[in-house]
């Protein structure tokens, strides 16, 4: 099987002022110098993307945006392009986040557009789908996830597919300390990956990259890696601690050198 490098990913979400975000930053370059084996990212706000690049300046951690909007440019108040990112040094942007699905109107249709313009920007989607605990409890859950993924990938290429990684995060255990088990967790990963296959072929699915998010911790961070579909992970809270997210960058790097 095809290896893929894992992504550790911090999602900032709307936390930290600009000098409480250097200070992060300056802590994780410090923590953080060679993960030669897995990726590293981190989504500051789009206040504090400019003096974070600035930060990170010749260390290993990728950035990128939490949104984007799909046009290029124009009267759009209050919203950021694809190239606004790429010129402050982001090569990722997280697109279709539940919080933005939850709080701002977010469709997959709007995931669709906001997808491909991220690619023809020359960033990396990390597109996020998962499902509510009511969807969970009656027993919708794949197809939810299923909807999200195809809608969402709606008109892509396989080429422009393989350069998507997709982050599996149940609405229900974001922020709430309730972590999927890493069976929960897995099934779903296979799930997703088994549809990648069915549409775009085995090479795609075998190199697209599916990180799991919901209170991922340094304490279940090894177990949800040792699992043969996930490949890394989107980190909210615990993130905004130099240490713990520097942590279970460390334990993922050991977990996935003795991944077979
Ligand atoms: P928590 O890690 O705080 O649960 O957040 C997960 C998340 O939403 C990452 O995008």
């Amino acid at each position: 099987m095809a290896k893929r490098k894992s992504l550790i990913a911090g999602n900032w979400k709307m936390y930290k002022t600009v000098p409480q975000a250097v200070d992060l930053a300056g802590r994780l370059k410090s923590l953080v110098s060679d993960s030669v084996d897995v990726d590293v990212m981190v989504a500051p706000p789009f206040t504090a993307l400019a003096v974070v690049a600035d930060v990170l300046k010749g260390s290993a951690i990728h950035m990128g945006g939490q949104d984007l909007f799909w046009e290029a440019e124009g009267a759009y108040t209050g919203e950021v392009s694809a190239s606004m990112l790429t010129a402050t040094g982001c090569t990722y942007v997280i697109i279709g986040h539940s919080e933005r699905r939850q709080y701002f109107g977010e469709t997959n249709a709007t995931v669709n557009k906001k997808i491909r313009s991220a690619l023809l920007g020359g960033l990396t989607p990390v597109m996020c789908i998962g499902e509510s605990e009511a969807e969970r409890e009656s027993n919708q859950t794949f197809s939810v996830v299923q909807k999200q993924l195809e809608e969402g990938l709606e008109g892509l290429t396989s080429d422009e597919v393989q350069k998507i990684t997709v982050a599996y995060e149940p609405v229900w255990a974001i922020g709430t300390g309730k972590t999927a088990t890493t069976d929960q967790a897995q099934e779903v990963h296979e799930f997703i990956r088994g549809r990648i296959e069915k549409a775009y072929g085995d090479s795609v699915a075998n190199a697209i990259r599916i990180l799991y998010g919901g209170s991922a911790k340094p304490e279940n961070i090894g177990d949800l890696m040792a699992m043969a579909d996930i490949d890394g992970a989107l980190v909210g809270g615990a993130s905004l601690n130099a240490d713990s997210f520097a942590d279970m960058v460390r334990i993922s790097i050991d977990t996935v050198t003795n991944k077979t």
